[in-house]
């Protein structure tokens, strides 16, 4: 896994600070020697996810998550391994030299090449579409869209000419294999052969936030209904590849994270986003042809303070912004909706009314409740009593879900004004619903996590073999022990093999901790924790063995204790699945033999500081 030497790894965590990073997503607090924030990785009301900033490493106490600074950029920010170090680099103005890239494994290279054959693939649709011939009814329909040149190149919009083959051959003649132009997701299996995926389409490069080109989006020339009838999709997009899933990702947010607006406008499709950049607006985005998913808002939430939803007007559009609203709320974000009316979409609402009108629209964006609640309020006809009942009940359950106590007044006394009920008989209404909303499902509780681990450590087990939780502790106390003392890893290192641990990552982190103090090293825990990045479940159980903050009166007696328990444990085990006699009696003999020798341990202490 090794991407930067460990002396360049330490430098670039070194010259960041992992509290002052995570503050940036999280609310931070000093807390005795480390900082305390509210996990980002669980649900929790009371912090738990502690930050030591020392060795620059993360460790949720609730949910187990764990691991050192690049792990904890890799999870926030949903980065593989090596573009953490790079972000952690960049943030640190430190070039990483061309050299230090070795070692790259299986699916990092893929992914690489993934990369460099869409590149290729979006120069090809760009020179296509510049192509005096070839690319003549593909500008046509641009022009017919009025797309400026320089939005076309702002965007990298392109053209896949009408071949079956033409940009296989290209990539084929640049030594990329049909295989992995396939996986890329730029061609596709026909009756056993590969075909061109994009023929006679004009091209929307999909580019994320640090600039690659991840996936395209293809779009017929004009209507997607043939002359005789028949519909094709309008659109062909990228299918999930090792770099692009439409779920996680956002049009555009390449460019408008660099607008200087606090705000990102959220539209529903391509050519809304392009026009409203056309139109001098930079903070425009879209999702990719799917509803809002958790991850893109959670993506648009960390680059604005406030989304302002531009969805169509129509029924489907309403629908999908009323569940926008919702999920930027529950992620903790704020929004407002930008409102189009009299076009069905922002492109042609720019069209019809200009910059200027879709610049009002933007000064007018409604705040997300007064929104709900006027959708709410067009349903009833409130000049007769029942419908003024129904209308009052269905907002006071609208308010029923908001945070803010004072937004609650507010409205309240709006709706009082609106419908001429009295604020005390709205609030009445607002409390009733208040105490039936649901709350939200139970955080799973610390001993479930726990539970879990458990049983995932085990899972690489034969079922004779399986340790339970004591075992567990036991082998992660004594990890911890020796992480902190020289001389009672190296007295470890005498008395218990790395394979005695249950688990192949305590196993690892043994090996390298005795590795370091017979080398002479200091033990560097951000560099152990490497091995194990992007495997999260081994990064946190293995980052854990460090948050081990339990002080031992006496610590060589505890490290006795533990090697103890371990190696007797071990025994029993073997005790519980023998079957022959024979076998029984020799293993309670080294039972016996085990007793004797935890007292002479205890009397035997080695030399050292
Ligand atoms: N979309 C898709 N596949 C389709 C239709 C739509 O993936 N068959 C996605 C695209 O990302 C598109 C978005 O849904 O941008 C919104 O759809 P629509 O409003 O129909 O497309 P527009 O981008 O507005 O395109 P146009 O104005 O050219 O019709
Ligand atoms: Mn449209």
């Amino acid at each position: 896994m090794a991407f930067v030497s460990d002396d360049l790894f330490n430098d670039i965590c070194m010259a960041n600070d992992i509290v002052d990073y995570a503050s940036s997503f999280m609310t931070v607090k000093k807390s005795g020697k480390n900082y305390m924030a509210c996990c980002p990785f669980h649900n929790e009301k009371t912090p738990s996810f502690s930050i030591d900033r020392d060795k620059q490493l993360f460790h949720c106490f609730g949910c187990g998550a764990s691991g050192n600074f690049v792990q904890l950029v890799m999870r926030l920010e949903g980065l593989d391994y090596k573009d953490a170090v790079r972000q952690l680099a960049e943030r640190a103005n430190i070039t990483i030299p061309e050299t230090g890239v070795r070692e790259l494994n299986a699916v990092t290279e893929k992914k690489e090449l993934i990369l460099e054959m869409n590149k290729i693939a979006a120069r090809f649709f760009y020179d296509s579409l510049i192509d005096p011939k070839i690319g003549m009814e593909a500008r046509r329909y641009f022009t017919s869209r009025k797309l400026s040149k320089e939005t076309i190149i702002k965007f990298g919009l392109g053209y896949a000419p009408n071949s079956v083959d033409a940009l296989l051959n290209l990539l084929k003649s640049r030594g990329y294999k049909e295989k992995d132009i396939v996986d890329a997701g730029l061609a596709v299996m026909r009756n056993g052969k590969a075909i061109d995926k994009y023929r006679n389409r004009v091209i929307f490069p999909i580019i994320n936030v640090r600039g690659k080109v991840i996936g395209f989006g293809g779009r017929v020339m004009g209507s997607n209904e043939l002359a005789d009838g028949t519909k094709i999709a309008k659109y062909l997009n990228s299918p999930q590849t090792l770099v692009y899933d439409k779920s996680s990702n956002v049009f555009a947010l390449n460019i408008a994270k660099n607008s200087n607006e606090k705000s990102l406008i959220l539209c529903e499709g391509y050519m809304d986003v392009i026009s409203v950049h056309q139109a001098g607006i930079t903070n425009c985005v879209a999702t990719l042809g799917t509803a809002l998913t958790e991850q893109q808002t959670k993506l648009l939430n960390r680059y604005c303070n406030e989304v302002l939803i531009c969805y169509d007007m129509d029924e489907a559009g309403t629908k999908a912004a009323l569940r926008a609203i919702d999920m930027i709320s529950s992620a903790g974000g704020k929004s407002r909706v930008i409102r189009i009316t009299g076009a069905k979409d922002p492109d042609e609402y720019i069209s019809k009314y200009g910059v200027s009108g879709f610049r009002t629209a933007i000064e007018k964006a409604m705040p997300s409740t007064a929104f709900k609640l006027s959708l709410i309020r067009q349903k009833y006809d409130i000049a007769d009593t029942d419908g003024k009942i129904q209308f009052v009940d269905e907002a006071a359950m609208c308010l029923a879900t908001l945070n803010n106590p004072v937004e609650v007044e507010a409205y309240i006394k709006k709706t009082a004004s609106e419908t001429g009920i009295s604020e005390r008989a709205i609030s009445a209404k607002y409390i009733e619903h208040k105490s039936k909303v649901k709350k939200p499902r139970p955080d799973r509780t610390k001993e479930e996590y726990k539970r879990r681990e458990v049983n995932r450590l085990n899972s690489e087990k034969p079922k004779s073999e399986r340790v339970g939780a004591t075992v567990i502790d036991a082998e992660r106390k004594l990890l911890s022990i020796i992480s902190k003392s020289r001389r009672l890893c190296i007295r470890a290192s005498e008395l218990i093999e790395p394979e005695e641990f249950s688990n192949s990552i305590y196993t690892t982190l043994a090996t390298r901790m005795y590795d370091c103090v017979k080398n002479g090293d200091t033990i560097d825990e951000a560099i152990i924790l490497n091995e194990f990045s992007g495997n999260t479940d081994a990064e946190n159980t293995a980052a854990a063995v460090f948050f081990n903050n339990e002080e031992y009166s006496d610590s060589d007696k505890t490290l006795y204790d533990l090697i103890y328990t371990i190696k007797l444990n071990k025994i029993e085990i073997k005790i519980n699945s023998a079957t022959d006699a024979g076998e029984i009696f020799d293993l309670i003999k080294q039972k016996n033999t085990l007793a004797d020798e935890r007292k002479k341990w205890q009397n035997i202490k080695s030399e050292g500081k």
